[in-house]
């Protein structure tokens, strides 16, 4: 199979060669230490500086609230551990949410060993955070809310800005984190109209290099840095810097939001196109997430089918030249139903399979169209040969009803294809 089609941005991006070239500099002849005081140093101290002054402008906050770090991962576990630590004396307790990535759920596991107390805030049936619940979550103790911008499985665009006014209405400082790694690149990252104190990012979801990422923290945000040493990052992070990762970092962030308008447009244009034909085209699938592309990221289309194995529709994608993802946590060791659409209540017939797409602009709508042609003799054949259920229901299961809790015996608010 010659053709090969990405549909996988959600997991990484390919690095944009013009932030490959920006980046070379940093890796052949500025390769000094930046922390060093010679005309070496000088040229990768100017990089950095320069990186650091280019992601506060997307940020709209300034240069110094910017800390770089290895990535997503280590920005939410900095952002989590860190408040946490640091203002352990005035509170023990964090809210967020049931659908955040595994660094802010598990970053709060650890959290919860060591005497923090965690509130998960539920989700409607389409992934959408309970305001409410959150405003009864509050308390006297709290330290700090993380509600993620955007979902990484079901492309739901949370409502930060919202919910960061009813934390800031509570009365006492509460810290609000946002993990805006699946919204960079797609979202404003405009940190004062979020209201956030906080927010996450990674460059390899936004055409930049992995490894790398950045930490927006707001003057005067308590903070006890989790890696200890040098004094980079003004202490918050030690490190020799990787200087050409944030080169790179910095050059896709300013690429992304120079070019967003037509990326998310042209992206966009694509989701729909799967969002409105893929359940036409296969018996018993929903779509998972929002309908309303506006409160949907642009490049994400997710899907489940019922009574289908996830992973044996990715392998056959794979072989029909395809890359794309469950969007689940699940691994092949591990077949665990993602803990996203089962706080969203999809029903479990459909929970082992479910199909993301997320888009890039390099893709086309003839990749679309091809996708379009080969799942549904993809899906049918699979489950032809599925031992269970034996006789598989078409057009008869799935209905449409939203905003119920889970258990409550229909769907959740998810459509249901026919
Ligand atoms: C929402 C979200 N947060 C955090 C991460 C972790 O980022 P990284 O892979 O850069 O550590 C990811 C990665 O998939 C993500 O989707």
């Amino acid at each position: 199979m010659d053709r090969r089609i990405y549909f996988d941005h959600a997991a990484t991006t390919p690095t944009d060669p013009r932030v490959v070239s920006a980046m070379l500099p940093y890796l052949t002849s500025a390769w000094g230490n930046p922390s060093s005081i010679y005309f070496e140093a000088r040229e990768a101290r100017k990089g950095l500086d320069d990186a650091r002054r280019t992601v506060a402008s997307v940020l709209r906050c300034k240069p110094n609230e910017v800390v770089f770090t290895s990535g997503g991962t280590e920005a939410d576990n900095l952002a989590l551990r860190g408040v946490a630590t640091a203002a352990r004396g005035r509170g023990d307790h964090i809210i967020t949410t049931a659908i955040e990535h595994h660094a802010v759920l598990h970053a709060c596991d650890a959290l919860a060993k060591e005497g923090v107390r965690v509130t998960y805030l539920p989700v409607d049936g389409e992934g959408f955070v309970d305001l409410d619940a959150l405003r009864a979550a509050l308390d006297e103790r709290t330290l700090l809310v993380s509600i993620m911008y955007a979902n990484n499985e079901a492309g739901t665009v949370e409502p930060v800005a919202a919910a960061a006014r009813i934390v800031k209405a509570y009365g006492r400082h509460i810290a609000v984190h946002t993990d805006a790694v699946q919204a960079a690149g797609a979202l404003d990252l405009d940190v004062d109209a979020l209201g956030v104190d906080l927010l996450s990012i990674a460059a390899h979801k936004f055409y930049g290099p992995k490894g790398v990422g950045a930490l927006y923290v707001r003057q005067r945000t308590p903070l006890t840095p989790q890696t200890v040493g040098g004094s980079q990052e003004r202490n918050r992070r030690a490190g020799t810097e990787n200087v050409a990762g944030a080169v790179g970092l910095a050059t896709a962030l300013r690429l992304a939001s120079d070019e967003r308008s037509a990326r998310t447009a042209h992206v966009a244009a694509l989701r729909d196109r799967l969002l409105d034909e893929l359940p036409r085209r296969v018996p018993g699938t929903i779509v998972t997430g929002p309908r309303d592309g506006a409160r949907r990221l642009p490049n994400s289309a997710s899907f489940a089918f019922e009574y289908v194995e996830g992973e044996a529709v990715l392998l056959q994608l794979d072989l029909l030249g395809v890359a794309a993802s469950s969007g689940s946590a699940c691994t092949t060791a591990s077949l665990e139903p993602s803990h996203v659409l089962v706080a969203m209540g999809v029903p479990e017939r459909y929970l082992r399979g479910s199909l993301r797409l997320t888009l890039g602009h390099e893709n086309t709508m003839a990749d679309v169209e091809y996708l379009l042609d080969v799942l549904p003799p993809a899906v049918a054949k699979i489950r032809a040969l599925a031992p269970a259920p034996p006789v598989y229901m078409s057009r008869s299961t799935a209905t449409g009803v939203s905003n119920k809790p889970r258990g409550s015996g229909d769907d959740g608010g998810l459509r249901a294809g026919t």
